[in-house]
């Protein structure tokens, strides 16, 4: 069995409206009914495979989490006090885990079309992470993103869809984005990564012993509380943040790949969730009440006012609560920038 490890820290001001300080992008319904975190504890919701999740998560998003974990009725939640990012939070689940467990560390805020095919790829990590790789879910590296870690291909492992990775280089600049693509021999590091507990502390003491240490003071003196965990709030404040992928996945000399071909997006800003969403002929997806005529791949999401529009192309409008977002698709990148997004 195979245990998901939530990770639930993000802000996501790139969604501005929608997503808010207060109800972050991971607790809204942004593809379908489900909101992207319910959605991820749905796929691994299949318990002849899964064992019941960890989430990880902060003080501030503990009511939301537990208010959306219905599908996961044993889920152990673990209540971070403060924010040290992914290689603290990894560390504590790996601490409350036995060291031969598999954990499947996965985002909240991903959208994955193809559900058959994340478990399949899931299935075949675990099997490597058996075998002592630290192994990531590679994905087909389409634009020379720069917000992304990438996977240089290395040697096959074994019979199956596994290989070493050669390299793992977290967020190049965009010129070795463009070389890494034009070579052919990356992929993206889809943030989804299948560990052994006992070999992912093992890995972090040898890389980074400093949060290897701190958090397990912070386990060591932390407490229980029903499904709830605590770790010790003044141990877990002294731990370096650092990502996983800094911390350990660009250090080890363990890290491998599964290809994992399953409609995979980090719905980073309005237009990639355009792209998710159901569209009509001329590209067009509305969410609320609008009429929209002449239009050509535009979005509208209102969750009240009536928005009527003519004759744009690569637009997308979102009214949410008082506040109104109009950007071309080209511009939806630099939302999280704008004063009403980053002063919320
Ligand atoms: N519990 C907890 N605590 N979760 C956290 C924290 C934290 O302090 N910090 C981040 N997270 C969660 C986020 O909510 C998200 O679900 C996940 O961990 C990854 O963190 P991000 O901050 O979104 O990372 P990123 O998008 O910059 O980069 C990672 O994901 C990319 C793919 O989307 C890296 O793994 C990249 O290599 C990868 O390509
Ligand atoms: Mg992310």
């Amino acid at each position: 069995q195979i245990t998901p490890v939530i990770l639930c820290g993000g802000s996501g001001t790139r969604l501005w409206p929608r997503s808010r300080a207060e109800k972050p992008k991971p607790f809204l319904p942004l593809v379908g009914d489900n909101t992207l975190f319910e959605a991820t504890v749905l796929r691994c919701a299949d318990a002849g495979r899964f064992a019941p999740p960890l989430v990880v998560t902060g003080d501030k998003h503990l009511a939301h989490v537990e208010s959306q974990l219905a599908a996961a009725p044993g889920a152990e939640v673990i209540v971070e006090p403060s924010a040290r990012n992914t290689a603290a939070a990894i560390a504590l689940a790996a601490l409350r885990l036995s060291p031969g467990a598999i954990m499947l560390v996965c985002p909240s805020d991903h959208y994955i079309a193809d559900c058959g095919a994340f478990v399949a790829a899931a299935e075949a990590a675990a099997a490597l992470a058996a075998e002592d790789w630290l192994v990531s879910f590679g994905i087909e590296a389409k634009t020379p993103e720069t917000g992304f870690g990438y996977l240089k291909r290395g040697a096959a492992i074994s019979a199956g869809p596994g290989a070493q990775v050669a390299r793992f280089v977290e967020k190049p600049d965009l010129a070795r984005a463009e070389q890494f693509l034009a070579s052919g021999e990356y992929a993206w590091n889809g943030g989804i990564f299948a560990f052994r507990a006992g070999f992912f502390l093992a890995e972090l003491e040898r890389h980074r012993p400093d949060i290897a240490e701190a958090a397990r003071q912070a386990v060591a003196l932390g407490r229980e509380e029903g499904k709830r965990f605590h770790p010790d709030a003044a141990a877990f404040a002294a731990i370096r943040s650092e990502s996983v992928d800094y911390a350990v996945m660009e250090n080890t000399d363990r890290a491998a790949m599964v290809p994992a071909d399953m409609g995979w997006s980090d719905i980073g800003n309005w237009e990639a969730l355009h792209a998710a969403r159901a569209q009509d002929a001329a590209g067009n997806h509305v969410s609320g009440p609008a009429e929209l005529v002449d239009c050509r791949n535009v979005l509208v999401d209102s969750d009240g006012p009536r928005v009527s529009v003519i004759g744009l192309e690569n637009v997308m409008i979102v009214v949410d609560n008082g506040e109104i977002l109009v950007t071309s698709a080209a511009g939806a990148q630099k939302v999280g920038k704008l004063d009403g997004a980053v002063n919320q």
